[in-house]
């Protein structure tokens, strides 16, 4: 966790800030997000794709705070979106249209139509019947729609299910042996232009070799497309590197497009722009949730430490059994560790952001849940009720609220009472 460390007295700080003076100040649950480590995360990106077409769409799902946008848009990125809401978010932040490449199976007709008003650099097709709706939408407008075909690679990222992408039996993607016949029909479709090739094998993968695996199939189609006179501009490789939770040990960003590169090269496709779509790798552990313990409630067979966020503000412990580090702001004196299930105040027995945690703990002390940055408030909602966190980006000696914590009467500002 670059940039998060515990000074003399133990108190622990994010870029030179103490996280505990920052929940008192502005409350909790509280997101607190840190802007060097972002563009930290982004260089080694940058680093590695120096000198090479390439460009760096980061998958805003993983945060999409417009702060978040604003900086990776500065810093000259791109963007992978995945509706028409993300669409005016990111454009809201400043990005360049030109750079944003549009992904999803399900892509609405008003969605496609707004995105081609823009000119985004061009919509990942994940389907025939997407592509044939692309082709009457362009044509109706009076456009030529630049595509890429999503291909599913059939590779095992060796990742959770539920954030694995690339296999067969997933929802994603037009399987590899049929891509060729796809091509060729985009290719015929004159409201449509073909520009390039893409895959996303997954998420959270912590291995060098799927992601080789995946370039090597998606080589083989580009070969067999251009052998049929069908130009393919770039390959987009898609996001998912995987970020270290616990003992996790990923490749570096550099590593992974060190050997992209040097496996295009090697296959002679080094004159392609390579595209890379990264969202956890770029921000996960840039962020940290800060929570406040409520009560501690031992028991027969468990210990619960109840704090104030729940699974409304984090939702990967409870969707992906996902283990997140949790840590005391501040070395709690004359309390003595002991095991605790960490959970929220939600109704359901799901709603926990830590099990069996060796922790010293007391009410009114301020916790940390680490790498909470990549799909922590990005997948936040409103059960029983509960406003969402406000957020805090880091900026060296700056401090900058960037979203406001909800309240209660945001929650029902748009509902009616019957007359
Ligand atoms: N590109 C596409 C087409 C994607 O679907 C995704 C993520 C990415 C890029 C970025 O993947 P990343 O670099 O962040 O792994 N909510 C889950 C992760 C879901 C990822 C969905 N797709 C989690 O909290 O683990």
């Amino acid at each position: 966790h670059p940039h998060l460390a515990r000074d003399a007295q133990g108190e622990l700080r994010l870029e030179g800030h103490s996280l505990a003076d920052l929940a008192r100040r502005h409350g909790t649950p509280l997101y607190v997000y840190s802007r060097a480590a972002m563009l930290d995360a982004l260089a080694g990106y940058q680093r590695a794709l120096e000198g090479l077409p390439h460009l760096i769409c980061y998958a805003m799902k993983a945060n999409s705070n417009l702060a978040v946008l604003q900086t990776f848009a500065r810093a000259g990125c791109g963007f992978d979106i995945v509706s028409g809401g993300e669409l005016e978010r990111v454009l809201a932040a400043g990005a360049e249209p030109s750079k944003i490449v549009f992904s999803g199976v399900g892509k609405t007709a008003a969605e496609m139509r707004r995105a081609l008003e823009v000119g985004v650099h061009c919509f990942n097709v994940e389907s025939l019947g997407e592509l044939e709706r692309l082709a009457e939408v362009a044509a109706a407008m009076g456009r030529r729609a630049p595509v890429s075909l999503r291909v599913n690679p059939d590779v095992d990222a060796g990742t959770h299910p539920y954030i694995s992408t690339g296999l067969k039996d997933n929802k994603f993607g037009i399987p590899h042996d049929e891509a060729l016949a796809a091509y060729r029909r985009a290719a015929a479709l004159p409201s449509l232009q073909v520009i390039g090739i893409d895959c996303h094998i997954g998420s959270q993968i912590t291995q060098l070799e799927p992601y080789l695996d995946a370039l090597g199939r998606l080589l083989d189609l580009v070969e067999a497309v251009e052998a049929e006179g069908i130009a393919l501009a770039h390959v987009d490789v898609g996001g998912g590197l995987g970020i270290t939770y616990t003992d996790e040990a990923p490749p570096a960003p550099e590593t992974l497009v060190r050997a992209l590169a040097e496996l295009m090269r090697a296959r002679g496709h080094g004159h392609r722009e390579l595209i890379v779509e990264p969202g956890r790798s770029l921000v996960g552990n840039a962020g940290v949730l800060l929570a406040e313990v409520q009560y501690l409630k031992p028991g027969e067979t468990k210990n619960f430490c109840i704090v104030d966020a729940a699974m409304n503000d984090l939702v990967r412990p409870a969707m992906y059994e996902a283990w997140m580090a949790i840590e005391p702001c501040r070395p709690s004196a004359g309390t003595a560790a002991a095991t605790w299930d960490v959970v929220g105040p939600v109704c359901e027995s799901g709603d926990w952001l830590g099990r069996d945690r060796r922790l010293a703990v007391a009410p009114g002390d301020i916790v940390a849940v680490l790498s909470a940055g990549a799909y922590g408030m990005a997948m936040a909602g409103n059960y029983n009720s509960r406003p969402r966190a406000a957020e805090i980006m880091l900026d060296g000696d700056a401090v900058h609220v960037v979203r406001e914590r909800e309240d209660a009467r945001a929650l029902f500002a748009l509902e009616r009472l019957l007359d």
